[in-house]
């Protein structure tokens, strides 16, 4: 049983402390700065290079681009491509639509938080899961469904789960 990556957080919150990676950043910033949309790039290259945007990024990417905090956390909440929590190697997506809902999608939810100790927006203690909910992904005849990276899995139920996760190394 996998859960929550408390140590997978810790030892992401150093790397993305290192200086190493604050020099990078300010590299970025360097030869992007005077381009169009040089927020926009900025926040895609950090993201890129960190895996998703934690506080003391966008702080430095602030400090030194000297773009207020709330404009950047304004840009990051309006592209749905940004993130500030570490995703997984794989996306989990439950839909909690109305017709996935009714048949079964807390279900789900459920047994990704007893079995796995994995709740939205956490991640799995291996990297390999990270957990979201979405409204709806098109497929309302077959709910309840989930989706892993472009894979859609229908007519899911909670003693399937298993089966699926392990297929995705
Ligand atoms: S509500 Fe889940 S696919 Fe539409």
């Amino acid at each position: 049983m996998a859960k929550v990556a408390t140590e997978t957080k810790k030892s992401a919150a150093n790397s993305v402390t290192s200086s190493k990676t604050f020099e990078k950043i300010q590299a970025i910033i360097d030869r992007t700065s005077n381009k169009a949309g040089a927020s926009i790039r900025v926040l895609q290259q950090a993201q890129g290079l960190v895996g998703y945007l934690p506080p003391g990024v966008l702080k430095a990417i602030s400090r030194d681009m000297k773009i207020p905090l709330s404009e950047l956390y304004g840009i990051v909440s309006f592209y749905s491509f940004f993130s500030l929590v570490p995703k997984g190697k794989y996306v989990l997506q439950v839909c909690m639509g109305t017709s996935c809902y009714v048949k079964g999608g807390e279900k789900i939810l459920d047994t990704l938080r007893k079995d796995y100790n994995l709740v939205p927006g956490g991640i799995t203690s291996d990297g390999r899961f990270s957990l979201e909910m979405v409204r709806c992904l098109g497929c309302c005849g077959l709910s309840p469904v989930i989706a892993i990276g472009k894979d859609v899995h229908r007519k899911v139920k909670p003693s399937h789960l298993k089966d699926i996760l392990s297929s995705y190394r």
